[in-house]
């Protein structure tokens, strides 16, 4: 493997500042997708074309055809979270370094690192060995409406024997995985509005409402201090765990210990108490409060009481929830729990249904296999606690999908110095490589 030129091409991919959420970074999506469509062709692929470019496009390939051998479909985004704050960063976010073993950068394991790995397998097969389709958009990071729009339209698209996705982490060094669930999402901006316009707090302080304040109220009635979101029915579709599930993760080298010093590096772990640590970040639901904007906080003070306020907040939903369901319930909680003198609105943003996917189709075995002879260890079965808009359906047309990845747990994603580890790229590509000739050589008949 010529890692240099490997290196030298990544780097190439992870200097374009590709976040799909800031309007300003358009131009870059666009690079970013034209350089994905550059390395389509250089795959030989037959078509690569833009799809739904009316915002970042979803670059959509057709590999070379391969008779008898089963279709296999990529997805993956080279869109990336937006970088700040920047000050935080060792080096640059857009200016990939290598230290220690380790690729830094925005994008480097999310997802630009992990979409370059599929790639280059392919490449190292030298000759595709099954019917390559592929799927790389630039709006995940932001829900994704543009691929549903378009699959919806075309579900078409999404005709393969696999859906191949590596978008994840091993669940710990040494220990590659493959998800049987991602968590949902449902992102709402939470208004309150108090009063016509800003008030002179002295002269209308303790007769006037607060927006601020309501706000607060509100938001701190949405959830007790021991974890339970006080949305009304939000738990009545959550299910537990199966006890082989339970028994699975209590034998992952996972401990709260370290979790807790390492990864989320604060005092205490808090949560739902009576449920694993686990349990928590893989199969119950949250709600959390991202960002609260209004009133005054520019330097200096101001003696103002604020009219309007916003919360930015997001619920993580698991199986069997439902987005539309939580819509629903967290507008009824909202008006619920504010006073009847408060206006209150709540803006959904994006959001996803929880994904499920059965570990039973043969290529599950495949990846396994890969991952055994590359690494030393097969894929456990884990779950995720993240989301990927796309994937309930990607898995419509029949699809078996496969979530995995090659990342690491401390990789740091969508934080200042997210980094990808170099033998997790050059091992990753073995893997995948071994895992497209294992499915070319089942032929398409047995595909399934
Ligand atoms: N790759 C992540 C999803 C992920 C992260 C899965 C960690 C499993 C473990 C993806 O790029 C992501 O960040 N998704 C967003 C989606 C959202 C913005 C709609 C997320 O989960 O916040
Ligand atoms: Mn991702
Ligand atoms: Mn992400």
């Amino acid at each position: 493997m010529d890692t240099d030129r490997l290196l030298r091409e990544l780097t190439d991919f992870l200097r374009i500042p590709s976040v799909s959420t800031l309007p300003a970074h358009n131009v870059d999506c666009r690079a970013a997708a034209e350089w994905v469509a550059g390395e389509l062709r250089r795959l030989g692929c037959r078509e690569v074309q833009f799809l739904a470019s009316g915002t970042h496009p979803v670059v959509w390939g057709v590999g070379p055809e391969v008779p008898g051998a089963p279709t296999l479909l990529l997805y993956g985004h080279y869109d990336v979270q937006p970088p700040d704050p920047l000050d935080e960063w060792t080096t640059p976010p857009f200016e990939p370094t290598v230290r220690d073993g380790k690729l830094f950068a925005r994008g480097a394991a999310d997802d630009k690192g992990q979409v370059f790995c599929l790639l280059k397998a392919i490449e190292a097969t030298g000759r595709p060995p099954v019917n390559f389709r592929f799927l790389i958009e630039g709006e995940e990071e932001y829900g994704s409406r543009v691929l549903f729009e378009l699959l919806r339209r075309e579900p078409e698209r999404t005709g393969a024997d696999v859906v191949l996705i590596a978008d994840m982490s091993y669940v710990a060094p040494k220990w590659p995985a493959v998800y049987t669930t991602l968590r949902g999402l449902c992102y709402a901006e939470i208004t309150v509005r108090t009063a016509k316009s800003d008030l002179h707090s002295g002269e209308f302080g303790g007769a006037a409402p607060n927006a601020h304040e309501e706000l607060v109220r509100l938001l701190a009635r949405l959830k007790t201090p021991d974890g339970k979101i006080q949305v009304p029915g939000l738990y009545s579709a959550v299910r537990r765990p199966t006890k082989t599930e339970l028994a699975t993760w209590k034998s992952l080298p996972f401990k709260d210990g370290e979790f807790l010093k390492h990864r989320v590096q604060a005092r205490a772990l808090t949560g739902l108490k009576g449920y694993s640590v686990l349990e928590r970040l893989w199969a119950l639901p949250t709600l959390e409060i991202h960002g609260i904007m209004g009133g005054f906080t520019a330097d200096g003070a101001k003696t103002v009481i604020p009219a309007e306020a916003t919360a930015k907040v997001s619920l993580r939903l698991v199986p069997n929830q439902k987005l539309k369901t939580v819509e629903r319930q967290l507008a009824a909680a909202v008006k619920r729990f504010v006073p009847k003198y408060v206006q209150a609105k709540v803006k959904f943003l994006h959001g996803a249904d929880p994904a499920t996917v059965k570990l039973t189709h043969p290529a599950f075995r495949l990846l396994d296999q890969a991952f055994r002879e590359v690494v030393g260890r097969g894929t456990v079965p884990a779950r995720a606690g993240g989301s990927i808009p796309v994937v309930p359906a990607l898995g419509k047309g029949g699809a078996a999908v496969i979530l995995t990845g090659i990342g690491l747990p401390d990789d740091r994603l969508h934080a200042p110095n997210e980094k990808l580890d170099l033998k997790q790229l050059w091992d990753g590509i073995k893997v995948f490589r071994r895992f497209y000739e294992l499915l070319g050589a089942r032929g398409a008949g047995d595909g399934r």
